[in-house]
């Protein structure tokens, strides 16, 4: 940083809180936005400092975090950068990409509980500059999973932190709503061929046109192609992930589906219904109360409620209605704020209707839905 830059009081705060010493070992996750989702971060090099953030969320010690950078030179410290990645990292960082590298064997060591016992580390550099000043301010790298509790969906809002964390951190630097609003892909390029290994922010097309990545596979399952015969799946038989409280009914191939039939089915109960790309609006028409909670800010969606009622007029169910447009882009930017509010409204059932997959941030959108939902409809 220049030397005349103004650092703003909250991010030294912030900075001090993660900074550990030999001296006195205390030090507390704090959590940070990036432009994916908000992070928990702790110094990647201290073993008290990265148990802290297990401890807060409640996530297994089995599941590696990733290592937050401000840039090269602070990751060349830690591992040599493979010549795979040259061409990914000059087009897709700063951004929401991970890549995995070797796990330093000399000092500068990562601890680690970072890795949990894994001969790679995830690695990534975020868009967000304020994410980027805090490493630089720590002057170390910042391992940090996503600053939800486990199995909730991820905060895209300093708030969504809030609800799942007070009380088990001490401070979150509020950066507004995340621009990306889905994590980062992770790959690994120290195979042959490299692999996708969680679908995110950056879309597998994009890293197919990088070269050495034309033959770039996906190593990831979320049972895209379930057969009419599994149809539909058991609720609770899957890894409970990016849950909110509601029961998740995702219609995979959204269009074709008479959503005020299916709601016929939830008599007497609320039910948000998250619209993308068409299904139309069953809330708030002609003639019903029309009432607008919340939710106006910029990139936002408004949840409307209304009540759906069969033909001798009589209240069949409750209707929580969200547009996120048809934009792929805009539906990720707004898919965990919205089964978080749905939730927050008292929404027993949310049905979501899918997105079109494809090898950009659909892949991700349709990924978060698979293991958020307790059933999918094909
Ligand atoms: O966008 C993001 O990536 C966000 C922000 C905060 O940077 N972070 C994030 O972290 O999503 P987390 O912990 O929620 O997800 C990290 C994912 C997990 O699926 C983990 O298993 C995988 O990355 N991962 C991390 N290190 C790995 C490794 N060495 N090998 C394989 N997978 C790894
Ligand atoms: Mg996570």
């Amino acid at each position: 940083l220049p030397p005349t830059t103004t650092i703003p009081s909250s991010l030294t705060l912030a900075a001090t809180a993660l900074t550990t010493s030999t001296a006195s070992s205390f030090s507390t996750p704090v959590a940070f936005p990036t432009e994916t989702v908000y992070g928990l971060g702790a110094d990647a090099t201290s073993s008290a400092a990265v148990k802290g953030i297990y401890l807060a969320k409640g996530r297994p010690s089995d599941n590696p975090l990733i290592v937050h950078v401000s840039d090269l030179d602070m990751l060349s410290a830690y591992s040599p950068i493979p010549e795979i990645y040259t061409e990914l990292i000059s087009q897709f960082w700063p951004g929401p990409l991970t890549i995995l590298l070797p796990v330093p064997t000399s000092p500068p060591l990562l601890a680690p509980e970072v890795t949990a016992g894994l001969p790679t580390f995830g690695a990534r550099m975020p868009d967000s500059a304020l994410a980027r000043t805090l490493i630089k301010l720590v002057g170390k790298p910042l391992a940090a999973p996503s600053a939800n509790a486990s199995t909730r969906p991820s905060p895209t809002k300093a708030v969504h932190v809030l609800e799942d964390l007070e009380g088990k951190i001490e401070l979150i630097l509020d950066g507004g709503d995340c621009a990306v609003g889905v994590e980062s892909t992770v790959v690994d390029g120290l195979c042959d061929p490299p692999v996708v290994l969680r679908p995110g922010g950056v879309g597998i097309e994009e890293i197919r046109r990088v070269r050495g990545w034309e033959g770039v596979v996906k190593g990831y399952k979320d049972q895209s192609e379930i057969g009419e015969a599994q149809k539909p799946r058991a609720p609770g038989m899957k890894y409970k992930h990016y849950s909110p409280r509601a029961r998740v009914v995702l219609f995979e191939g959204g269009k074709g589906v008479d959503v005020e039939a299916e709601l016929a089915g939830e008599r007497g109960k609320s039910v948000g219904v998250i619209r993308t790309e068409g299904w139309e609006s069953l809330a708030g028409q002609e003639g019903e109360g029309r009432i607008e909670s919340e939710e106006g800010d910029q990139g936002g969606f408004t949840v409307r409620q209304g009540a759906l009622k069969d033909r001798e007029g009589k209240e069949l169910a409750t209707v929580l209605d969200v547009d996120l447009g048809q934009d792929v882009k805009g539906v990720a930017h707004g898919l965990f704020a919205a089964l978080r509010e749905l939730d927050r409204l008292g929404a027993d059932v949310i049905f979501v209707e899918g997105v079109s997959d494809g090898d950009d941030i659909a892949a991700a959108v349709m990924n978060r839905l698979r293991k958020a939902a307790s059933e999918t409809r094909v």
